[in-house]
């Protein structure tokens, strides 16, 4: 049966949690939260004036409080757990990207949801954002992609990520990607489809801070035919994360180029049979747009059926792209096929 309103439990209330209960609260109403951290469950209050029920652990909240939906935005390594155990309690699950810490762990949400029939759709905003959808728009016009080239050298010091440890280590992110190239990596898929095979390769670890190497160089090939390369370094003076990352894109009939600023982003644009490039500037950066989009249709997918702009798919097969290239690291650069564990494929009919 339809309901008026939603009720959510969000796990999670870090930097990322008090921000997105907005978008939920928009939409559907978040009635009890969790963190095992004290000073997050003040500071949550706090800063968004919601005096909420709140708890230390997840499985307390789910058995105590009646939420129709739970949302994750706690670290990587948690998503697995208290998705299970919302699912397993007959609760729809929304969870951050990444996913999970990989690709067992995601088939393990997958099936655990299947199980009670709950929807599950993990958070891609990058795709969802207007100026990065302009792109995938503009295939239209530009015909379909050959090849995309992005740069995500940028300087975390800029970042506090030193006051959240778990940021910093391999085993709790699930890899240098989850931090930065996971939004370049989903975005890339819906600008060129499925990955088939993937190859990496790690620099030297210049920062002992991160438990993994800090420098990794990554070659995508699509099954359309599609070739990709996302270089990142968390190591990179010159520029802040916001402003890096913009990609080149060669098309059949065509060509894009994006360059991101913190305040605002220019997208230029040429066919080839024309002489001067389009440019369109994009003063609002999309977030809010991306946020409303991901949690409407979750709502309107759970209330209504509808299809939604994700669902758990988009997640998955990107971790399973950044577990190939952590891999691929490992073993000097070895070409990975995916998908990465076909025993776990469901059998196609
Ligand atoms: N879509 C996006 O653009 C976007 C942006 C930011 C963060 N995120 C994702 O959101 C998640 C959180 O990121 P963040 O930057 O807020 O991290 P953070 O470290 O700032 O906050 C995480 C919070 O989760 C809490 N936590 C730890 N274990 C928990 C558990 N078992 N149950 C509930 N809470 C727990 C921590 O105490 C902390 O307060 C990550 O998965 C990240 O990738 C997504």
């Amino acid at each position: 049966m339809q309901k008026d309103k939603l009720r959510f439990a969000l796990f999670g209330l870090g930097d990322f949690g008090p921000e997105f209960v907005r978008y939920l609260n928009e939409v559907a109403e978040v009635v009890a939260v969790c963190d095992p951290s004290v000073k997050a469950r003040v500071r949550f209050g706090e800063t968004t004036g919601l005096d909420l029920p709140a708890f230390e652990h997840y499985a307390e909240l789910l058995d105590r409080v009646d939420v129709d939906a739970v949302a994750i935005t706690s670290p990587n390594f948690t998503h697995k757990a208290i998705a299970v155990a919302a699912a397993q309690r007959g609760k729809h699950v929304y969870c951050e990207k990444a996913m999970a810490l990989n690709v067992p762990e995601c088939w393990e949400m997958v099936r655990a949801c299947d199980a009670t029939g709950v929807r599950l759709m993990v958070g891609h905003k990058r795709r969802l954002r207007p100026p990065w959808a302009r792109m995938i728009a503009l295939r239209e016009q530009l015909g379909p992609v050959l090849a995309i080239n992005v740069a995500r050298y940028w300087n975390i010091r800029l970042r506090n990520y030193s006051s959240r440890e778990w940021w910093q280590r391999e085993e709790l992110t699930g890899g240098l990607l989850t931090v930065s190239g996971v939004h370049t990596i989903d975005w890339m898929r819906a600008m060129c489809g499925d990955v088939a095979r993937v190859s990496a390769l790690a620099g030297p670890q210049t920062d002992p801070q991160f438990s993994y190497p800090d420098t990794l160089h990554v070659a995508l090939q699509f099954h359309s035919g599609a070739l990709a390369s996302l270089t990142v370094s968390l190591h990179y003076p010159l520029l802040h994360f916001r402003e890096s990352g913009g990609p080149q894109v060669v098309c059949r009939e065509g060509g894009m180029r994006f360059l991101p600023y913190k305040d605002h982003l220019d997208l230029y644009w040429q066919r080839m049979d024309e002489a001067e490039a389009h440019h369109e500037r994009f003063d609002d950066l999309g977030f809010d747009h991306a946020y409303r989009l991901e949690v409407g249709d979750f709502v309107r997918w759970i209330n209504e059926g509808r299809q939604p702009c994700l669902t758990w798919r988009e997640g998955l097969r990107c971790v399973e792209v950044m577990e190939a290239a952590h891999r691929s690291a490992q073993q000097n650069g070895a070409w990975l096929n995916l998908p990465l564990y076909p025993e776990l494929e469901p059998v196609q009919s």
